[in-house]
């Protein structure tokens, strides 16, 4: 595939495609054969190159590694019946790394080379793509310090790198949520809204003992008053109450900026649903589970999709969300992201590239 940029590309010499089984892919846990790969020294981004996926070499005092400055994204794609691969949303995904960038004290990163490097990786591993519905090509951008230097400032050095990975679904199931009142994910000021390596570590410690008591994921409340809801762990988080969708506003600096969030609350304009972005109270949560108003409760994100909530736990009381069927706005969001991903529906927002 041609590029306006033009780089090395060395090709691996053992592929594990052959060995692979696509048949039963655990998220995360396979590597596609390449990965792209750009230095940043002296200002400037340099010495761009796709070469084989193999482990890097730090210096043991690798600023990252100390000061957790680094940042990434997650973006999929997809393979349609005419065997094209099939980007979704990669410009919005570039626009929040660098977003990211801003507030972690890294370079930008330009638009070409984000573009490029991504364009010329998903064509050479194009076979890695699967094909099964339900399966994607998850796609790893990220950036993190390179400087060798333990004073803590910001570092002067970086890498960004871009791999993949054939993956299924996140959660294979509908999932069950914890409403989390005394751990706290991000605060106004703080760097929830960027996606950064820390904002997931300390999020792992409070996860961990949910799980432990039964549950999938938190509900991440406020970290001042611990009575609004803001998002979940590994995906935003929407409700329906009342015939009326509800979801967090992403003003406050401590929700991240969810493109399939985004995506979601478009189709809901377009299908002029009622629609309100903002806080729901934990206390009024608790009060549609009561009264059965609450219809339906899910998360968004790109490696969960969508990812249907089935019990809430508030205080120590677990609450069972009614079952849903077809028709209902959840499973028709899904049903219509597919569609545009997979190539079958037309993509009236132009959120797709082929390849
Ligand atoms: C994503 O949805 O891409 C995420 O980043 C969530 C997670 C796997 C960390």
């Amino acid at each position: 595939m041609k590029t306006a940029l033009d780089f090395p590309v060395t090709k691996t010499q053992n592929s594990k495609l052959a060995t692979t089984d696509f048949s039963n892919l655990v998220f995360g846990k396979t590597i596609s054969d390449h990965m792209f790969v750009a230095d940043y020294k002296n200002g400037e981004w340099t010495d761009l190159r796709i070469e084989p996926y193999a482990p890097l070499s730090l210096n043991p005092a690798n600023a990252t590694l100390h000061y957790g400055q680094s940042i990434f994204e997650g973006m999929k794609a997809y393979k349609n019946e005419e065997d094209e691969v099939i980007v979704f949303r990669g410009d919005a995904n570039w626009k929040r790394l660098n977003e990211s960038a801003e507030r972690m004290c890294m370079p930008q990163i330009p638009q070409e080379i984000f573009m490029d490097g991504l364009m010329t990786l998903l064509d050479l591993d194009r076979d890695w793509v699967p094909t099964a519905k339900g399966s994607s090509l998850y796609v790893r951008p990220y950036m993190f310090a390179t400087d060798d230097y333990i004073g803590v400032k910001p570092s002067e050095t970086f890498k960004f790198i871009i791999f993949t990975c054939p993956v299924g679904n996140y959660y294979s199931k509908p999932v069950s949520v914890k409403v989390e009142t005394k751990y706290t994910r991000a605060v106004a000021g703080g760097t929830g809204a960027a996606k950064t390596a820390g904002n997931y570590a300390a999020s792992l410690y409070p996860a961990l003992q949910a799980q432990k008591a039964g549950y999938d994921q938190l509900l991440w409340t406020d970290g001042k008053s611990h009575t609004l809801i803001e998002e979940s762990g590994t995906m935003n988080v929407m409700f329906k109450i009342d015939g009326k969708l509800i979801t967090a506003p992403t003003n406050t600096g401590t929700i991240l900026k969810g493109i399939t969030r985004d995506s979601v609350i478009q189709l809901a304009k377009d299908w002029d649903e009622p629609l309100e972005e903002r806080f729901l109270a934990v206390s009024e949560l608790e009060t549609a589970l009561k009264s059965g108003t609450l219809e339906e409760a899910f998360g968004t994100g790109t490696a969960a999709t969508i990812a249907h909530i089935e019990r809430i736990n508030i205080n120590g009381t677990d609450y069972i969300l009614p079952e849903k069927d077809a028709d209902s706005f959840s499973y028709r969001v899904l049903s219509e992201l597919d569609g545009i991903k997979y190539g079958e529906i037309e993509d009236t927002h132009n959120w797709v590239v082929k390849i």
